[in-house]
């Protein structure tokens, strides 16, 4: 990883005595003279620097440097680095730092700016940055400060923040992540998690996993589609809200007419002859309980019965199955809500009145 150590010691020690001797005293150096003493008071030190190499990175020339009572000294001159020579002065010995057969570059590297994020010659902060995470990030990405108000766990709560999913430097995954999204999930969502208010958030790596039946958007592991992995103000980070009366996360990719037709021979496989059950079912037309939810029948991730059917389903506060069998032209339930009930898309099958 980083190259030329041996070589880059030999130049730091030649230079050290080189400068020494410039400035007329044996021992003192660049650093340990009270004139640069700042910079080797950071809690973290460049290593360089502790070797007193600032001719490592600076050019130097001769000069004379006036001192606070007139005197004049010979001092090296350092040369200031310029914008775009900077990234190639840290390659120099950190040669991993291309982008090499990476896909992707990250902005401020591309601008050649490796000192937007490190200070090269110490901080407070590891790995020399120049401010914690996730304010490091957040400096630039201003949309994402909201993460801190209604954030999501990894991002506030561990120490790797935005580096849980994205890569700092060089990624292979748009937009600078460092695996595909549902690897990236699945690093903590394949086991159980607790929500900040203790609640058992369900390991949905392993329901995915475990049952047959998936839907496609988190199959194929556009996991952001529907969530917001930054935070958002619903519960559970959903871009839209999927409830009634208007369910806009699932209208986002579902046609409207298949809830919103009352009759239908096209709109919907959820028919019996003509009549939209969708509809029929979703704005409770026998009027108990108000408008459903589209969850009191399906699974947002993945089922054990075709159509993303749930096993149970929540009626009056309680669990029940749904027992939910298809057959070639439709269906049946018999779910708590009623007794065994049929659906015919061909040929309208007549079930007895009442539940
Ligand atoms: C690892 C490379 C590196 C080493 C070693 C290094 N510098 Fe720098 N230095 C830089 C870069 C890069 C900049 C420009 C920073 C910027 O533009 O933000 C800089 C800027 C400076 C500046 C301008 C003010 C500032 O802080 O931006 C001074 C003064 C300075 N360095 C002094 C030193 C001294 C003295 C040493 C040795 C004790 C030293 N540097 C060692 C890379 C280095
Ligand atoms: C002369 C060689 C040399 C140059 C030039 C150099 N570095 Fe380093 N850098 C090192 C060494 C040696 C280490 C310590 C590596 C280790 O501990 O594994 C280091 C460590 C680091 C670290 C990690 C610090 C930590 O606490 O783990 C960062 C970040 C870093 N350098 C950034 C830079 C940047 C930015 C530049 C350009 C401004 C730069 N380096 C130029 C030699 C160099
Ligand atoms: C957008 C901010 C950012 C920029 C720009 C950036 N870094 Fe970093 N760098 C980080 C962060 C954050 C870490 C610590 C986490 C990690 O290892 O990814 C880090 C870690 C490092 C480390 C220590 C760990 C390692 O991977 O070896 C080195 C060395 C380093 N950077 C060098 C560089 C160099 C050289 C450049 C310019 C080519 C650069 N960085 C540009 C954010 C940045
Ligand atoms: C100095 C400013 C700066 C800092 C600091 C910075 N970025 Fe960036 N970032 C950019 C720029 C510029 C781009 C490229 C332009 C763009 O797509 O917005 C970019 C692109 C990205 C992208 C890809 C965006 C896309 O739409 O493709 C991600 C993700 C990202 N940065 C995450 C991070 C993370 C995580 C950190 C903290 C480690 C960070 N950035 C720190 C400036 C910055
Ligand atoms: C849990 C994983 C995860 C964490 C942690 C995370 N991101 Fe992201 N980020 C993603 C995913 C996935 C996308 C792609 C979203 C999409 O499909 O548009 C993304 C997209 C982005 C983008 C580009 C598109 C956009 O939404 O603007 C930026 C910039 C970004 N993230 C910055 C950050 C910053 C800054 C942090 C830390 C404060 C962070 N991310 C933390 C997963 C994460
Ligand atoms: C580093 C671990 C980690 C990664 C990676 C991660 N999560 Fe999380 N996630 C958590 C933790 C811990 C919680 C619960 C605590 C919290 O948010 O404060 C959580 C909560 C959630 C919740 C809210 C659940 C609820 O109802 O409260 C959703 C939704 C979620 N994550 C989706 C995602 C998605 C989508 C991704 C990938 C883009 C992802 N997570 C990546 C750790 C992670
Ligand atoms: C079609 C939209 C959609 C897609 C795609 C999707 N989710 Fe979800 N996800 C939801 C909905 C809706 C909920 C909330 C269900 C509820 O409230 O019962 C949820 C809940 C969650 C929860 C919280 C579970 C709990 O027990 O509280 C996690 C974690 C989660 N999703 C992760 C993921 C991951 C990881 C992916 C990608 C593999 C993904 N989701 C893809 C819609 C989606
Ligand atoms: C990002 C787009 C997207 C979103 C958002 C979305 N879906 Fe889907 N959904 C799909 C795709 C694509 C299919 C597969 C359709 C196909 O194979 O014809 C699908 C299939 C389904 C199926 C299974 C159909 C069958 O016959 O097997 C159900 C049920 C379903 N979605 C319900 C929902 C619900 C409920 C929501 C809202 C929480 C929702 N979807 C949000 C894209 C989405
Ligand atoms: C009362 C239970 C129930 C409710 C509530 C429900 N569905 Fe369905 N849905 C079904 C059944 C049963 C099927 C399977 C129809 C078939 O193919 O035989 C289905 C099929 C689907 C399909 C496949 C295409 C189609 O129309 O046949 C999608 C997409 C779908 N539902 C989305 C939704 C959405 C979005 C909501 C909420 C707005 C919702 N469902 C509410 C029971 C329900």
């Amino acid at each position: 990883m980083i190259r030329c150590l041996f070589l880059f010691s030999c130049v730091v020690m030649i230079q050290c005595h080189l400068l020494a001797a410039e400035k007329g005293v044996n021992k003192t150096t660049c650093t340990t003279s009270s004139c640069h003493d700042n910079l080797s008071k950071f809690a973290h030190i460049h290593r360089p620097l502790k070797a007193d190499g600032c001719t490592v990175c600076h050019q130097v020339k001769a000069g004379v440097k006036t001192g606070a009572n007139g005197e004049k000294a010979n001092h090296p001159q350092l040369i200031k680095i310029e914008r775009k020579n900077v990234n190639k002065t840290c390659i120099v010995c950190h040669d991993d730092k291309v982008q090499g057969k990476f896909k992707l570059i990250h902005g401020p590297i591309e601008k050649n700016s490796c000192v937007e994020c490190h200070n090269p010659h110490g901080s407070e902060n590891e790995k020399l940055l120049k401010q914690k995470m996730p304010e490091l990030c957040i400096k630039c990405h201003e949309s994402k400060q909201t993460v801190i108000d209604f954030g999501h766990g990894p991002i506030y709560k561990s120490k790797k923040s935005c580096l849980n999913c994205h890569a700092s430097h060089f990624a292979n995954h748009q937009p600078m992540l460092q695996f595909p999204v549902k690897e990236a999930c699945f690093q903590c969502h394949d086991k159980e998690q607790k929500s900040p208010k203790g609640a058992t958030i369900t390991a949905v790596g392993q329901t995915m996993k475990s049952r047959k039946v998936h839907h496609k958007p988190a199959e194929e592991g556009k996991c952001s589609k529907c969530h917001d992995p930054h935070g958002s103000q619903d519960e559970a980070f959903l871009m839209d809200d999927p409830m009634p009366p208007k369910y806009p996360l699932c209208v986002s990719c579902h046609k409207k007419p298949m809830i919103e037709e009352q009759t239908t021979s096209t709109a919907t496989q959820f028919r019996n002859g003509t009549t939209n059950l969708h509809y029929l079912h979703l704005n409770n037309t026998t009027g108990k309980t108000g408008p459903r939810s589209c969850f009191i029948c399906h699974e947002p991730h993945a089922s054990n019965q075709p159509h993303l059917i749930r096993d149970q389903m929540e009626e009056f506060g309680v669990m029940a199955p749904i027992q939910y069998r298809q057959n070639e032209n439709g269906g049946s339930c018999a779910a708590a809500c009623h007794g065994v009930k049929t659906y015919d898309r061909v040929k309208e099958f007549q079930n007895p009145k009442g539940r």
